[in-house]
């Protein structure tokens, strides 16, 4: 049997984030780790003993010159990742980008319509949406076995990072956003969002979002590294039963609630009577979810299939945040979407 050639990939940005995924390319059995790129000399330094068969550079040119690099993972600041994944599709790479896949949704769009127009692959990391916990909630949903979705929300909260350049709406919410718009698989119809800045002028440090999906569900976030608490939880409502999925918790990352209301039977029910049944916790994998999702851009790029974040999904949670942001910037007012992001 032929041996399959090794995927070699190029990270970009060496700085916290892009050593995870180096780790992850340079272990995962069928990619190799071919680049590590930064304009930091330091960084680059820094990583040399740990990926000794990577070439080390800080010319981006050079990686997209290179013809035995099939990928090219983008893990620099946010306001250069659309402008870096079209230069690497241009070189006819794949491409793996970070979250946000950009600032704006024009530059979003851009990626997605780049990439299709190259045939390459584009994924943007939006980790959870292959977090073994959400694939649980996303098979409970699916099935039936919450009933109709009413609403969900997610609580992504903690003391600090505090970022500069961006606001907890952006930083925090891609990850909450794309996650409710993959549970819930419809367009975002409108979105409002107030906040509150507390530590530096102009930078939301407290974000309470809403998003109104086309069937009438409603996502509601909040999102703040102001806070004492630890927080990393989606709770979906539905007209039979209820789940959490608390990404803080090392065992029981999902509980599945059998509560609701009991149905009403006759007409003369004037009191809406609720049921409170047993309380269960599937049993999760424990993969590392940064692997999988690696291991799911490897994937797609093999089989030529789309990734489940792919850049079109990467717009859509792009073009929440941009339609939150601006209503951040007006008091909250609700900021009506197309509904269809291709
Ligand atoms: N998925 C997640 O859970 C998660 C977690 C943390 C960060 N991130 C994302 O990862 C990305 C990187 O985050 P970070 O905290 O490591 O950022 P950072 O600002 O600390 O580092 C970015 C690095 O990119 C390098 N860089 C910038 N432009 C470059 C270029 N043209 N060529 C080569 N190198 C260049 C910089 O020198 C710097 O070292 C961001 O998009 C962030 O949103 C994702």
């Amino acid at each position: 049997m032929d041996a399959v050639r090794p995927l070699r990939v190029a990270v970009v940005g060496m700085s916290y984030w892009g050593p995870n995924l180096a780790r992850n390319f340079d272990r995962i059995e069928g990619s190799e780790l071919a680049w590590a790129c930064d304009l930091d000399t330091s960084l680059l330094d820094r990583h040399r003993a740990a990926f000794p068969r990577t070439g080390f550079t800080t010319d981006l040119d050079e990686v997209l010159a290179d013809p035995d690099t099939d990928a090219v993972v983008i893990a620099t600041p946010v306001p250069t990742h659309a402008a870096l994944a079209l230069r690497a599709i241009a070189a006819g790479k794949h491409v793996f980008v970070e979250k946000p896949l950009a600032l704006t949704a024009a530059d979003a769009r851009a990626v997605a319509e780049a990439a299709d127009a190259a045939g390459v692959t584009c994924m943007v990391d939006h980790l959870l949406v292959l977090h073994p916990g959400v694939t649980k909630v996303k098979e409970l949903v699916d099935t039936g076995h919450l009933g109709q979705v009413h609403y969900l929300y997610g609580n992504r909260l903690n003391l600090g990072i505090v970022r500069k350049d961006e606001n907890a709406l952006w930083s925090l919410g891609p990850h909450d956003i794309s996650v409710m718009m993959h549970l819930v698989g419809e367009p975002a119809v409108e979105v409002s969002a107030t906040g509150a800045c507390y530590l530096q002028e102009g930078v939301e440090d407290v974000v309470f979002g809403r998003i109104l999906f086309a069937s009438g569900v409603i996502g509601h976030l909040h999102l703040s590294w102001l806070d004492p608490h630890k927080m990393r939880r989606m709770t979906v409502i539905g007209s039979e039963r209820m789940v959490v999925f608390d990404d803080m918790e090392s065992e029981r990352k999902i509980t599945v609630y059998d509560k609701g209301p009991v149905p009403r039977t006759g007409d003369y029910g004037e009191y809406i009577q609720v049921r409170s049944g047993d309380i269960f916790s599937p049993k999760i994998d424990s993969a590392e979810p940064l692997r999988l999702v690696c291991q799911h851009f490897l994937d797609s790029i093999r089989d030529g299939t789309a990734p489940v974040a792919d850049g079109w999904a990467g717009l859509a949670t792009v073009e929440v945040l941009e339609a939150m942001d601006t209503s951040l910037a007006n008091g909250g007012r609700p900021i009506t979407l197309e509904g269809a992001s291709r």
